[in-house]
């Protein structure tokens, strides 16, 4: 059984915040936010930490499978994104088969990460605007995926994608077959940030902000040149200078890692201000 919380607001801040209460999928719809969680005592948990000037309620519902109704192919930079179902030779396609971009076929199933999502589309740009080929990249919160799999389709040949949900680790198996790449191309587990032992070209991470700010110093240790961080609002910047990419109300940070002379890898570097 899935519990949805609806809250009567479309306030980032209060959605972002969901993520960190435990949501397991969000969705805005009409003003609304309906926020899905496991379990009751979560859902009730997130509730009784809202403002006291919104209204919500709770109720029961099957499964999340609705969402298979309601998706649809959405592009952003170069990517074309689709679900397994939907092709693009459909009548509401809003590209062709044969338009130059990068495919990616993701189906989120019960995990974040259908590709319509801001804090996606900044992090996939910013991938392709970083990457080069024969990069190493880590994804952390890897979610369906999505941004492990872009990663290999720009050329990446060492991959590994983490995240604490073992439904993400299964979906990014799923999702990196269901793109033809070959199982040993994406490295998917739930490996704890802290318990990695390799560092990387690239790191990319979409998770809400506080979780960011709790990992800040890992995700710098493990990055060999450049780090993305997205998930949060654009008007709440990270502590540090960097280049920041900006799609809505969502932002996206870009920092350059150089690596410390006196300390060769495999200990991280320190950010790039110059
Ligand atoms: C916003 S989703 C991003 C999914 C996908 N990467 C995307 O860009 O669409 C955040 C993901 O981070 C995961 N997550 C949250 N805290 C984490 C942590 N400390 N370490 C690894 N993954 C984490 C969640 O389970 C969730 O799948």
């Amino acid at each position: 059984m899935t519990y949805l919380l609806t809250i009567s607001t479309d306030d980032p801040a209060i959605m972002d915040n969901m993520w960190v209460s435990g949501a397991t999928g969000i969705e805005e719809r009409d003003h609304d936010c309906r926020v899905g969680f496991d379990d009751l005592t979560t859902a009730e948990a997130a509730a009784a930490a809202l403002p006291a000037n919104l209204t919500w309620t709770i109720t029961p519902v099957a499964p999340l499978s609705s969402w298979d109704t309601y998706a649809t192919v959405t592009t952003h930079d170069q990517f074309v994104i689709r679900p397994p179902w939907l092709n693009l030779d459909g009548p509401d396609s809003p590209v062709s088969p044969t338009t130059g971009h990068i495919e990616l076929i993701v189906d989120p199933g019960t995990t974040f990460g259908h590709g319509g999502h801001p804090t996606t589309q900044l992090a996939l740009e910013a991938l392709r605007t970083h990457l080069r080929p024969d990069d190493s990249v880590l994804d952390v919160g890897c979610g369906s995926g999505v941004l492990a799999i872009a990663a290999a389709k720009l050329g990446a040949t060492t991959i590994r994608a983490i995240d604490i949900d073992l439904e993400a680790v299964k979906q990014t198996q799923l999702n990196a077959a269901a793109n033809g790449l070959a199982p040993e191309a994406i490295e998917a587990s739930a490996t704890r940030l802290h318990d990695l032992a390799s560092t990387f070209d690239i790191v990319v991470a979409n998770m809400a902000r506080p979780v960011l700010l709790e990992h800040l110093d890992e995700l710098r240790t493990c990055t060999n040149r450049v780090l993305i961080l997205t998930g949060m609002l654009a008007t709440d910047p990270l502590p540090f200078q960097e280049n920041s990419l900006q799609l809505g109300d969502w932002g996206c940070h870009v920092l350059t890692i150089r690596p410390r002379p006196s300390h060769p890898r495999p200990a991280g570097g320190d950010i790039d201000t110059a």
